[in-house]
């Protein structure tokens, strides 16, 4: 009798793990999730990296808050370099407590935390050019640079209210942000720029996501849409400069950056202006802006010949790499059940796809053999023209955006007071967010827009469990 109660109560805790990890998981990042539910939810080490290695995020986190100076005012000090143009001084000003950016409130409000992206209209890009720059302005325009030299111009945001109903009439006022570029410094830019707004990214799970296999996001990608479910799927071919070829793109709102690496690279020299391993160029002007090319470099022999040493642009990287995801919470609730469900039948998972598992192989071990929820496909999918911002990158279109992972997405306003969702923040809620989808996501929308209310509090309840 003792031994069949022993058996069945085995048994049931067998099940019970069993069901807790295949039914509704609540590690979204695997070994490296953190338990936390404050304003530090984003910016924990991964809970499996080894304490060897702690040091080093510990001391990439320093750099990654660190405010760097002009190379004028601090001759031969480390924090030499910064611009001469830029749009914050650290990467922390943007990735606030590694959460994300936001738009500016008001037309009083800077818009530090995003970034104007310009691109002229073009047929088609090649040879590895992210996108066409302009002649004098380049690839973004920076609202701040050092003392002695003009910015390249002002950035103003407006709003517009845009009115959307439900199938039942009930309606929502959504957002929609109007780019005035003003005072432009070095000249006119040209008639057909186009201007892209981003807000800064969740700096979460970043590691997890460099370590999905290229096969296991490919076998998602249907570009011509074969199967015939209105939703294709699109990888991004992006240039690769470690390699010197053309590879999978993976990060940034239209997935053209292969690693964490480039992106923060990129950054470093694109953002704030501080040249380094990939970015040797100390100016982050064009040849058009004179005064720029004439202004203090920071590069120095200390740092390698740069303005960002290689270990120190290691570190950031390393950092960077090694965010961990937070649990998910309250997933027993039942509305957060019936949520999951309703996010399932309308096909939210056609492109926000639940679940992967990270390679067997990786130069960070803790980040091999995770079994993850990041509810994202990796690949762009055809939003719509209200989406559209009119700037190509690869093989995006303007229409075209990476699916974004949702994990964490439910700390957002735990994590930071300001935020927006999607790409240039414009949606204030995950339901705006939603209403925003359009293109490949039209059939999902209409399902959405029939759920009654409550049906929506469910499905808006299971999103921010994740
Ligand atoms: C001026 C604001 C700004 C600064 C400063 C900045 N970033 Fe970003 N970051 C962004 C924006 C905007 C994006 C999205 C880029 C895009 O899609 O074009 C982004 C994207 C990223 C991504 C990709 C995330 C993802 O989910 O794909 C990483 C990684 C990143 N940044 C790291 C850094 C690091 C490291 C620094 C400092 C060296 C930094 N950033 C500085 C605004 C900023
Ligand atoms: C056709 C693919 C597709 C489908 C279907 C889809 N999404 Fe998305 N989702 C995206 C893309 C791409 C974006 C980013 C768009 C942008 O930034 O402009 C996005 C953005 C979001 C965001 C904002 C994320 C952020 O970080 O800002 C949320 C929340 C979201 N989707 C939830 C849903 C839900 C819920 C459903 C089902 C009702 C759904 N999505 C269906 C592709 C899709």
């Amino acid at each position: 009798m003792k031994r069949l109660f022993k058996a069945i109560l085995f048994a049931n805790i067998f099940f019970y793990i069993c069901s807790s990890i295949s039914s509704d998981p609540l590690l979204p990042g695997g070994k490296t999730s953190n338990e936390v539910e404050n304003k530090n939810s984003f910016s924990l080490v991964a809970r499996n990296l080894g304490d060897n290695l702690k040091i080093n995020f510990l001391v990439g986190n320093a750099l990654f808050e660190r405010i760097w100076e002009d190379a004028k005012f601090s001759e031969n000090i480390a924090r030499d370099g910064l611009g001469p143009f830029f749009s914050a001084r650290s990467c922390e000003a943007c990735h606030i407590s590694d959460g994300r950016g936001h738009l500016p409130i008001d037309e009083s409000d800077n818009a530090v935390s995003v970034v104007i992206q310009i691109s002229k209209n073009q047929d088609s890009i090649s040879d590895g050019i992210k996108n066409l720059p302009d002649p004098i302005y380049g690839n973004q325009i920076s609202e701040f640079s050092v003392e002695s030299i003009p910015r390249e111009a002002d950035i103003v945001i407006n709003y517009e209210y845009v009115p959307i109903s439900y199938s039942d009439g009930r309606i929502v006022e959504l957002r929609k942000p109007v780019i005035k570029i003003r005072n432009f410094n070095y000249g006119d830019i040209n008639q057909d720029t186009n201007f892209s707004a981003r807000i800064a990214q969740p700096m979460i799970g970043l590691g997890l996501i460099e370590n999905i296999s290229e096969t296991d996001i490919l076998i998602n990608a249907d570009e011509n849409d074969i199967n015939g479910d209105g939703i294709s799927g699109k990888a991004n071919i992006v240039w690769h400069n470690k390699k010197n070829d053309f590879s999978l793109g993976r990060f940034g709102w239209k997935a053209s950056q292969p690693t964490v690496y480039q992106q923060t690279a990129d950054a470093f020299f694109h953002d704030m202006g501080l040249s380094n391993k990939l970015f040797d160029n100390p100016f982050n002007c064009t040849d058009a802006q004179l005064s720029c090319q004439n202004a203090v470099s920071g590069n120095s022999k200390s740092y390698d010949g740069y303005e960002v040493s290689n270990d120190q642009l290691d570190l950031v990287v390393f950092y960077s790499s090694q965010l961990g995801v937070p649990v998910r919470r309250n997933v027993k609730d039942i509305n957060v059940v019936k949520g999951k469900e309703i996010f399932f039948k309308i096909g939210c998972n056609s492109c926000h796809t639940e679940r992967f598992v990270t390679k067997n192989e990786s130069t960070h071990q803790n980040l091999a053999n995770q079994i993850i929820y990041p509810y994202s496909d990796f690949l762009l999918h055809d939003m719509g023209e209200q989406l559209s911002d009119g700037v190509d990158e690869f093989n995006a279109s303007g229409t075209e955006w990476r699916t974004p992972p949702l994990w964490g997405i439910g700390l957002t306003s735990v994590v930071s007071a300001e935020y927006g969702f999607l790409h240039d923040g414009r949606a204030r809620t995950i339901e705006e967010a939603i209403l925003w989808h359009g293109g490949e996501a039209s059939r999902v929308l209409e399902e959405f827009k029939s759920l009654d209310k409550n049906q929506v509090n469910q499905l808006i309840s299971f999103i921010n469990s994740l």
